[in-house]
């Protein structure tokens, strides 16, 4: 089996070897090929991902290139993770949006916008040469705005997964809480990526979220950094994106004082790549727990062995609709669980959404609709109309000074700009 990873010289690499290497039973990998147009980090990444091989005696071949089409050659499966402008043009989506007072997220708001509009052409052209070089290869994306991404994606016809790695968090977290093995754990997850709420958590059939909450209610708010009283009241646990929206203002304020996520990545980046850079080291350092991306490497393995092996497992993906919410368009695309198996997931069907619920997702898909269409067309009425729709902008004169920001910091990315 023939694996290649594009953006393979993201720091977060050696998470998914490690996982490589741990699962190889479940994703019996010969030969991973890591693609980065920064050859300095493939380098650097490359080097510690062999070391990490070696150690734990996967006889898998690893090899590094800046070429794509080389690179993807003849691949299963193709993971997508990469980064249009690095941790630079994260710092600007994190930090223009506030000056209107309005989050400043990498995924969330205006800033998602900036990213899916800079990410989506790329990522087409990596997809139309994948085509070409390995048709009938699986693309399996973690590139954000994962749900934007993946929808532009099987909108061209490509065999492609959206994944994210806020389910298998939340899984993990609650097996331990409950002092079980994730793999008992079943989750009702249902919404967007980033968009998300845990409406019942199953232990051998039954739904023990009542009980979870109530007794460790407290564990699971601190890491949220959302009021206990609010899960409470709600009665399901969203996911922490949720707090750009329930506690925008206040997320606001935090944000404005201090030094942004991208700013402390882009350090965190620097330290690892020293010690991945250091011949001793051979495995994922315990830094790296630092970054979001914990579990992406068993979410990974699992979902590209549920693909290539047809396992038929139970898997939450984001993938397209089909009537599976039944107030949104059939090609949009949602995070839900679903059975994978070799002819891509099949979702499983959805207990109906209560209206708080079931109204963010339809606001939130018109905005990800029409982000796709200013990122596939351009305009400044189209990234306008995207930032009108979206509910945590929604008035005119932000959406006009959002507008001229994004592509003000964007133009180098941005072709009809
Ligand atoms: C989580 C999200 C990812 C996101 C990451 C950011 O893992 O699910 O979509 O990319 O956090 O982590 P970072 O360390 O870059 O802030
Ligand atoms: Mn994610």
């Amino acid at each position: 089996m023939r694996l290649a990873v594009v953006g393979g010289g993201s720091t977060y690499t050696p998470e998914l070897i490690d996982g490589f290497a741990r699962l190889r039973e479940a994703l019996p990998l010969d030969e991973l090929v890591l693609i980065d147009p920064a050859a300095d980090r493939l380098e650097l990444v490359g080097g510690l991902a062999r070391r990490i091989f070696a150690r734990q005696g996967h006889p898998g071949r690893i090899s590094w290139t800046d070429d794509l089409d080389a690179g993807v050659d003849g691949a299963d499966a193709v993971l997508l993770q990469l980064r249009v402008g690095g941790q630079a043009a994260r710092n600007q989506d994190e930090t223009w949006p506030l000056e209107c007072g309005c989050v400043g997220q990498e995924t969330t708001g205006a800033g998602g916008l900036a990213k899916a509009l800079r990410t989506v052409p790329v990522v087409l052209d990596i997809a139309e040469r994948v085509r070409r070089r390995s048709p009938g290869a699986w693309i399996v994306d973690f590139t954000n705005p994962v749900g934007i991404v993946t929808r532009a994606l099987l909108m061209h016809g490509h065999k492609a997964v959206g994944l994210c790695n806020v389910a298998i968090g939340f899984q993990r977290k609650f097996a331990a809480l409950l002092g079980v093995p994730p793999q008992d754990v079943e989750l009702d997850h249902v919404g967007l990526n980033h968009l998300t709420w845990e409406r019942a958590v199953r232990l051998n059939g039954e739904d023990v979220l009542p009980a979870l909450l109530a007794e460790h209610g407290d564990a699971v708010a601190d890491d949220l950094r959302m009021p206990r009283s609010l899960l409470d009241r709600l009665g399901v646990v969203p996911s922490y994106y949720l707090r750009y929206y329930y506690q925008h203002d206040a997320v606001v304020r935090e944000f404005r004082g201090k030094p942004s996520r991208a700013a402390e990545v882009a350090a965190l980046e620097e330290r690892l790549l020293g010690m991945y850079g250091d011949p001793a080291l051979d495995e994922k350092p315990e830094l790296l727990d630092k970054r979001g991306g914990a579990y992406y490497s068993e979410a990974a393995v699992a979902l590209t062995a549920a693909l290539l092996g047809g396992t038929g497992e139970r898997q939450i993906v984001n993938t397209v609709n089909h009537g599976a919410l039944p107030f949104l368009p059939d090609d949009a695309v949602i995070e839900v669980p679903a059975v994978v198996g070799a002819d891509g997931p099949e979702v499983l069907p959805v207990r109906p959404l209560e209206p708080l619920h079931a109204g963010l997702i339809a606001h939130v898909t018109a905005y990800e609709q029409l982000a796709l269409e200013a990122a596939l067309k351009g305009g400044r009425d189209r990234v306008f109309g995207a930032l009108l729709a979206h509910p945590l902008i929604g008035q005119s004169d932000y959406a006009d000074r959002l507008t001229d920001q994004l592509i003000a910091h964007n133009r180098e990315h941005l072709s009809w700009a």
